[in-house]
């Protein structure tokens, strides 16, 4: 049984156990890393994920047949005990906010579908994941997309990746309280096999960049959990769009370099930083998208430390513990590739680009961070680019 069969059999198991029954239908969607580009998308610029073999399952199945009123009922396996980890909320009306997180998902991706004039289908649900959370791999926005893709396959309207992107990323914003872009939800969405997904964050137009197959994407764990992101987070993204109003502008992507340089000391300091990251990760991101399709190593190596230099100093969204397990990785790997902070930061994952007999290289590097550090290890795993959300097929 190789991974995503357990995972099927897992959701199969936990929709029995709930509901009595057999479940009819399963869908996936991925988890992701980003590979440039952070911080980018709600500024409207460009991006670069990759989506990764770790995915939300959904198993799906009509309603009780005795069922009174339209409802949707859920069980997610992977939120505690069977008990705690179960809703059910009516279809008909304005769907109220759940006691959790997950529940807000689940309920904010059926009002968001509402909201674009489609009718859920009453169905019962089961979600079962192996997508690390808190991690910065984007567990809920493959959660997210996974379910959508359940209700739009269900319910007959066969809404499009983008479609279903933006329903996930309406729920993240409007239930869940997380001001995020578009990114995670779009990699998990319409990622394609093998390649990383250039990412147009104002059109939503997707280009797949093939990973070069001297490459390998490792994702190196800090095992430091992220905290206080979803604050830090939407402050992030009110500083970038105080920084664009300065400016007159819709958002950051419209900022040239020049201008920028020319409001430097009129600016907020704050906000000048900010804004510098921005600026400059836009302009990382086709190197980049070059050096992953030709294999060059080099260029990756240079272009990721500067973007993590960005994002440390000028972002402010690192952590010392994080820029020295960085500077570890990148000694180590020298010209076989670079290494950067990926995801919103605060915690969870460095991604390194390499070539892939620079692996044993990541790995002395962690071997030293781990020895002289207190706390949790950290750890690496090289994931393989799989294609975005899709129907597994009737069981
Ligand atoms: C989180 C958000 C994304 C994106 C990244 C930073 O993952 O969900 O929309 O803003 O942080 O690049």
């Amino acid at each position: 049984m190789d991974r995503r069969d357990r995972l099927i059999a897992r959701a199969r198991q936990g929709y029995r156990l709930a509901y009595g029954v057999e479940p009819t239908r399963f869908f996936a969607a991925p988890g992701r890393v980003n590979l440039i580009g952070e911080h980018v998308d709600y500024n409207d610029g460009y991006v670069l994920p990759c989506a990764i073999d770790r995915e939300t399952i959904v198993a799906l199945g009509p309603p009780a047949k005795d069922a009174a009123v339209p409802r949707f009922e859920a069980v997610a396996l992977d939120m505690g005990d069977m008990a705690s980890a179960r809703d059910a909320f009516d279809l008909a009306g304005k769907i109220p906010p759940g006691e959790n997180n997950w529940q807000n998902h689940v309920r904010g991706v059926v009002q968001a579908i509402g909201r674009y004039g489609h009718r859920v289908k009453p169905a019962r649900i089961a979600i079962a994941g192996d997508v690390p959370i808190g991690a910065g791999l984007s567990s809920s926005a493959a959660f997210g997309v996974a379910v959508g893709l359940a209700i739009s396959e269900y319910s007959g309207l066969g809404l499009a990746p983008e479609m279903l992107a933006k329903i996930a990323q309406i729920a993240e914003n409007d239930f869940v309280g997380c001001a995020c872009g578009i990114m995670d939800q779009m990699a998990s969405a319409a990622s394609v096999e093998g390649h990383a997904l250039l990412l147009d964050c104002r059109t939503l137009q997707t280009l797949p960049i093939p990973i070069h197959p001297s490459l390998a994407v490792t994702v190196i764990d800090t095992g430091i959990r992220r905290s206080l992101t979803e604050s830090a987070f939407n402050q992030r993204r009110a500083e970038c769009e105080a920084a664009a109003q300065h400016f007159g502008l819709k958002a950051l992507r419209d900022l040239d370099a020049g201008a920028l340089a020319a409001a430097e000391g009129r600016l907020d300091p704050v906000l000048f930083r900010r804004a510098r990251h921005v600026v400059g990760e836009m302009e990382r991101v086709e190197p980049i998208a070059t050096a992953l399709a030709t294999g060059d190593a080099a260029t990756l190596a240079a272009v990721l430390h500067e973007a993590h230099v960005s994002l440390s100093e000028d972002f402010e969204v690192s952590l010392p513990a994080i820029d020295r397990l960085a500077a570890l990785v990148r000694e180590g790997l020298g010209e076989a590739g670079g290494v950067r902070l990926t995801g919103a930061g605060f915690g969870g994952c460095l991604v390194a680009v390499a070539r892939r007999d620079a692996r044993p290289a990541i790995d002395a590097a962690i071997a030293r961070y781990n020895a002289a550090g207190s706390g949790l290890p950290a750890s690496a795993e090289t994931f393989k680019p799989i294609s975005g959300a899709a129907p597994i097929g009737a069981s």
